[in-house]
């Protein structure tokens, strides 16, 4: 697939810089034709990403990177976020709704994912770090795509 546009962001783990990268990817994302719930949807997704990487993959350490990619490829918007941390030791379980290994945490973060976005795949090695890679596609595509197939 072509990629019609790309942004790289690299941030330090700061938890200041969770609302920049939020909205510098929504800003990307408006390139597409997504609605304002649609919008906020992508944020949450973002948020909750990249906050796992700082929380769970470096242990609030304040000075270590977070990768996001975002491209568009077609009419779908793919975010990477990407850490290199800890990583997770069992990823199918930390996909479950309410598991978290923080007792203190709701473990709700990858569902809020996988409920606000079209696909969400996740890849992690032990002390490697962790992948999220996460698709969307406006609902107003999806619509117009079902209609012409009717
Ligand atoms: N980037 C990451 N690095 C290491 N572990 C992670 C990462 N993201 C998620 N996890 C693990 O997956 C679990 C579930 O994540 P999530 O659904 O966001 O819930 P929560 O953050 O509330 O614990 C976390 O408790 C943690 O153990
Ligand atoms: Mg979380």
């Amino acid at each position: 697939m072509k990629i019609k546009n790309q942004i790289k962001l690299s941030i330090l783990t700061m938890p200041e810089n969770v609302p920049l990268a939020r909205v510098t990817v929504a800003a990307f994302a408006s390139q597409l034709e997504f609605n304002l719930d649609e919008l906020e949807d992508i944020k949450v997704a973002v948020s909750e990403a990249v906050t796992n990487c700082l929380v769970h993959g470096y242990s609030n350490d304040r000075n270590r990177t977070v990768n996001i990619v975002c491209s568009i490829y077609d009419n779908t918007l793919e975010i990477i976020v990407e850490d290199e941390g800890v990583g997770i030791t069992d990823v199918s379980k930390a996909l479950q709704p309410a598991f978290s290994t923080d007792p203190e945490r709701m473990g709700l973060g990858f569902t809020f994912m996988q409920s606000f976005m079209d696909n969400l795949e996740v890849r992690s090695e032990i002390s490697k770090g962790t992948r999220v890679t996460m698709t969307k596609r406006p609902q107003q595509d999806l619509a117009a795509a079902a209609s012409e197939e009717n």
